[in-house]
């Protein structure tokens, strides 16, 4: 699909990856919705993207979630693209891990998605179609310790959306899942640690960092080639 005068949901805009999305779609000429909790940060970013539409909202809150896709809708008047990658990361041992931080993560990293899956697609089959891209991690295709329940987080999602979008082919609504390793962003800061956990082993099974950037034109191969699984790495691929 190509970008130009498409409406395009991006959570998770205002930082990392979303944020780097945010600019190369707005470039391409895509209208860009920017979504995340921090409405200060949002405005001066939507001030750069041409046709941009802020919209604060938690993506672990059901109704808030609901809220925002209608926010979306009746400021444009239609929907072409959803983007799900606001998430968080979560480090503990299965041993350690707290079931309220367990959830926390899979309402942010899971259920979140589905919900924006579930509010955008009336609107797709209504328009004749759209594309649907969620954004996983190589970790949903490792076993790494201390990882078990984030990664766990994003099989799920990568799960939910290979088979939304079998459901969805007579509707001309593709959904596909994109899997980073290692990107430089505020993800390590900004995810949730048990006590004493050690980070020092973390990256073993994966070689390189990634810019943001980087990334960002990998989302944009998955829309304008519309594959189904996108991997940041050749060597991902089964
Ligand atoms: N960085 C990596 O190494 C890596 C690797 C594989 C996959 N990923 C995935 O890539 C995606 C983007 O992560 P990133 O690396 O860009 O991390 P990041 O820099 O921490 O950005 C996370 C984004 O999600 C938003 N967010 C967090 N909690 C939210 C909530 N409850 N509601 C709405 N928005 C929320 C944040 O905005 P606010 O704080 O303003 O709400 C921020 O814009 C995530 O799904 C992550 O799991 C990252």
């Amino acid at each position: 699909m190509d970008v130009k005068d498409k409406v395009v949901i991006v959570t998770g805009a205002s930082s990392g990856i979303g944020l780097a999305l945010s600019k190369i779609l707005s470039e391409k000429g895509a209208k860009v919705a920017l979504v995340s909790r921090s409405q200060e940060k949002l405005n001066n970013i939507s001030k750069n993207l041409k046709d941009s539409f802020v919209v604060v909202a938690d993506m672990s809150k059901e109704d808030e979630v609901r809220l925002m896709v209608n926010k979306v809708f009746d400021h444009y008047g239609s929907i072409d693209i959803l983007i799900n990658n606001a998430g968080i990361g979560y480090y503990a041992s299965i041993e350690d891990t707290k079931i309220e931080n367990l959830r926390k993560v899979f309402d942010l990293n899971t259920i979140g998605p589905l919900v924006a899956m579930q509010s955008v697609i009336p609107i797709m089959k209504k328009q004749g179609g759209g594309m649907i891209i969620n954004i996983s991690s190589g970790t949903a295709l490792m076993y790494i310790p201390n990882m078990s329940v984030y990664s766990s987080s994003k099989r799920a999602l990568g799960g939910i959306s290979l088979t939304a979008n079998e459901e969805l082919k007579n509707h001309n609504i593709k959904v596909s899942v994109v899997y980073p390793t290692i990107t430089d962003t505020n993800f390590l800061q900004n995810s949730i640690k048990e006590q004493n956990i050690n980070l020092s082993n973390r990256n073993s099974q994966i070689p390189e960092i990634d810019s943001a950037e980087y990334v960002a034109n990998k989302v944009l191969e998955s829309i304008t080639n519309g594959e189904l699984e996108v991997f940041a790495h050749d060597y991902m691929k089964k």
